[in-house]
């Protein structure tokens, strides 16, 4: 008989939450007892497998009756258990930033870094939703080629700021329709949403950096093991419901032909790559509900030498949260051994 994980999901209410659940059913992951939890602040149900489940306030010793514990709600809940369940034993895949860039904490993408994996490293954490997508698609290249210098700009799906988000951008358009002016809410984001767009995704540093372009910097360099890589990016947030797009330019040390290029991004795992600029990847099409991460309209940058360009587009709740999560969780099964 196959060996099953009694799986804990903190934030099971929420939109990783949700998706997680549904790829837990959907991948066959070999579940026994499923333990769901909310911020339990008002009452939430799950439903899972065909059962429905009210979702719980968590503890420490309530979260401790799983093998497996996904954390998929705020930085602070993350903080305040995983580090404690890891010492005792229990795999914990963080979704939050809380641990990304702590040392001794593996921050995971599998086709990417899945070599960091260890039984003895229960704490593991997965990357921001915006950088997955770039780190999946230059992955081979950068083996290959060296990137030595990242330009980003960024076109971030409301959802991965969460389901309050989604639900401010739905209310600005129904109010727009109603009466005829996109309303001035203060909601989720600092400007309204609906037909709008703006550069700011978190709070900005001393430098005018936001939090967004801080971590994708930091967990890029993470994730490749690079700390001389250069990158700057300017993350943008705009009203697409779900998928996050990347305008990327990127100068390798190496020199390439287009052609040698394309045979890479052929190769990469992980990544759908289309050489024909018409049939580009766009987040209605590519970013939803997708496992792979998609690239198209390639082309050498006209700015400096070995410098190519490059348009990327991932699914933000899928591999940018719950399906690299479970992917990180099913390398983990072979670990615990999947039969006993
Ligand atoms: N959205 C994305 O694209 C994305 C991508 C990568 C990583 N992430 C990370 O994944 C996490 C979840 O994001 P999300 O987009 O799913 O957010 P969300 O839709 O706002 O859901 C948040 C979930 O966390 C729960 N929660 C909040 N406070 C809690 C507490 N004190 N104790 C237990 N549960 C609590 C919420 O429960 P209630 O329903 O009771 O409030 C809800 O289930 C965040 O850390 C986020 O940074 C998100």
């Amino acid at each position: 008989m196959r060996k099953r994980f009694n799986v804990a999901v903190v934030g099971a209410s929420g939109m990783v939450g949700g998706e997680l659940l549904g790829l837990l059913e959907s991948r066959r992951f070999p579940v026994g007892e499923f333990y769901p939890f909310n911020s339990g602040k008002k009452p939430a149900a799950v439903r899972f497998k065909g059962k429905k489940y009210a979702c719980l306030k968590p503890s420490f010793a309530a979260l401790k009756k799983a093998d497996l514990v996904f954390f998929v709600s705020t930085d602070e809940v993350s903080g305040r258990f995983a580090p404690g369940l890891a010492a005792a034993g229990v795999w914990c895949i963080d979704d939050s930033s809380r641990f990304r860039m702590s040392p001794g904490v593996p921050l995971v993408i599998p086709e990417v870094n899945g070599g960091e994996l260890r039984p003895s490293k229960k704490l593991i954490a997965g990357p921001n939703c915006t950088i997955t997508g770039a780190a999946v698609a230059l992955a081979a290249i950068h083996r290959r080629l060296r990137v030595t210098e990242l330009r980003l700009a960024t076109y971030q799906a409301v959802s991965g700021a969460g389901r309050s988000a989604m639900l401010q951008l739905e209310a600005e358009l129904k109010a727009y329709f109603k009466k005829g002016a996109v309303p001035e809410v203060s909601g989720r984001f600092p400007r309204p949403i609906a037909f709008n767009l703006f550069p700011q995704v978190g709070g900005f540093d001393g430098g005018g950096h936001s939090a967004e372009e801080n971590k994708v910097e930091a967990e890029l360099k993470k994730i490749w093991k690079s700390p001389g890589l250069r990158i700057s990016c300017t993350a943008v947030r705009v009203p697409v419901l779900r998928g996050h797009s990347l305008a990327v330019w990127a100068r390798t040390a190496r020199p390439w032909t287009l052609g040698a290029l394309k045979k890479i991004l052929s190769g990469t795992p992980g990544l759908k790559f289309s050489a024909d600029p018409c049939k580009y990847p766009a987040p209605l099409s590519h970013g939803n509900r997708t496992s792979e991460v998609y690239a198209g309209r390639l082309r050498a940058a006209k700015t400096s030498p070995n410098e190519f360009q490059l348009w990327v587009v991932s699914d933000n709740l899928y591999k940018g949260a719950a399906l690299n999560s479970m992917q990180i969780a099913e390398r983990i099964l072979v670990f615990k051994g999947g039969d006993e």
